[in-house]
């Protein structure tokens, strides 16, 4: 394995793992395939620029012929798919660009794989397809209950991954990480965009009584994670991802005004997310099995991706949707500020 198709390498994780892949693995080359989506941005990429190993090609996943393509023109032997719609609040205003990638786009992947054959296929998926458990943490054979629109996508694209492992034989390998920070993570998701909002001074919109539990995972434990499963794991199977650092939402939100030197009342509490899960918990039993053991210190972890943002303020200033709210508000509704809490 040598020659690795990174579909969804320009976004956060994929452009972390396309650097974290070349830097580990002198002999690999990638090709990068994504269609720069609002999420996916060359200059993710920008450092890789001139590189002999890296190429990069535009083009969506369920595009197939172009797919196709791309793996004969580069001898591809595996391709890890990060490519996804992946922001819930996104997901509640527009299914269907949600379906198209999360569910067709993965479809077009493995009828490609079907017909052109490759060695592995890692489908990169998450821990929000098995629901809210208020105690104890799910395991990989455990049933999936996703409750948004994102995730019932994704627990879609999985299913289909390991209908076609059963049926045709294809070599699938399936990851569901626990939510993942650090550099280069589009500032919608709340730990990017909580700091370029206290950055400005502007409020921090908590939702509910911002009590919601989720594992906080930094990117390069999650890299490591996926590397290990499409080296080590075992094809047909599933393995979840997870640092074993549970956090509330409001805990999260205070260590970030801390660490920026901001007051606690920026804060505000706002309307809550409809269908709002309120905890994610993973086993990870069997990818410890395989070796993974989380490396990041939680706190030195996000000092270090509050710095990098701090310090990479044009990168975020030109990306970033100041129209996402009110077209938000226009489809469904104001998030009230709550005045008790
Ligand atoms: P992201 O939104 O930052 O990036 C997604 C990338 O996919 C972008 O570069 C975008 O241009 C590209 N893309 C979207 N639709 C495409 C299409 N039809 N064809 C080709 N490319 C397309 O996402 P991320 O946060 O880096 O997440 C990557 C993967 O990891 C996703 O599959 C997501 O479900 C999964 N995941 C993310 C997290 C997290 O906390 N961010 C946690 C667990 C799992
Ligand atoms: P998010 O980063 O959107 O990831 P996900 O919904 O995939 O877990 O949200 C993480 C948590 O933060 C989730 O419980 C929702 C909450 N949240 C807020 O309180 N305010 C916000 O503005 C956003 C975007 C999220």
């Amino acid at each position: 394995m040598q020659n690795l198709l990174i579909a969804g390498g320009a976004g956060f994780i994929g452009s972390n793992f396309v650097r974290y892949i070349l830097g580990k693995y002198p002999a690999y080359r990638v090709v990068v395939y994504d269609k720069l989506t609002y999420a996916g941005n060359l200059d993710n990429l920008r450092d890789l620029e001139g590189n002999p190993r890296y190429t990069f090609i535009q083009g969506d996943i369920a595009h197939r012929q172009k797919v196709e393509q791309a793996l004969r023109e580069h001898k591809v032997d595996a391709i890890l798919n990060f490519a996804a719609e992946t922001h819930v609040d996104r997901s509640i205003l527009d299914p269907g660009a949600f379906i198209h990638t999360d569910v067709m786009g993965t479809y077009g992947l493995l009828e490609v794989i079907k017909a052109v054959g490759v060695e592995r296929f890692l489908q990169v998926s998450t821990d929000e397809v098995y629901g809210s458990i208020e105690q104890g943490s799910f395991k990989e054979d455990d049933p999936l209950r996703p409750t948004s629109p994102y995730a019932a996508s994704k627990a879609a694209g999985d299913l289909l991954c390991l209908a076609y492992h059963k049926t045709y034989g294809l070599p699938i390998l399936i990851t569901r990480g626990s939510n993942t920070f650090g550099p280069y993570q589009y500032p919608e998701k709340v730990i990017p965009l909580f700091i370029t909002n206290a950055l400005e001074d502007k409020p921090l919109p908590l939702y509910g009584d911002g009590k919601q539990i989720r594992d906080r995972m930094y990117v390069e434990d999650h890299c490591a994670g996926i590397d290990l499963v499409l080296h080590k794991g075992k094809l047909g199977e599933v393995y979840n991802i997870f640092a074993d650092n549970e956090r509330t939402n409001i805990e999260v939100a205070e260590l970030l005004l801390r660490l920026l030197g901001k007051p606690p009342s920026l804060i505000q509490h706002v309307t809550d997310r409809p269908a709002h899960d309120r905890r994610y918990s993973l086993s990870t039993a069997k990818i410890r099995a395989l070796g993974f053991s989380p490396r990041a210190i939680f706190e030195t972890a996000l000092k270090e991706t509050v710095e990098w943002y701090v310090q990479n303020r044009g990168w975020w200033e030109k990306i970033r949707d100041e129209k996402f709210e009110e077209y938000y508000e226009r489809n469904y509704g104001k998030r009230e500020i709550l005045a008790h809490h």
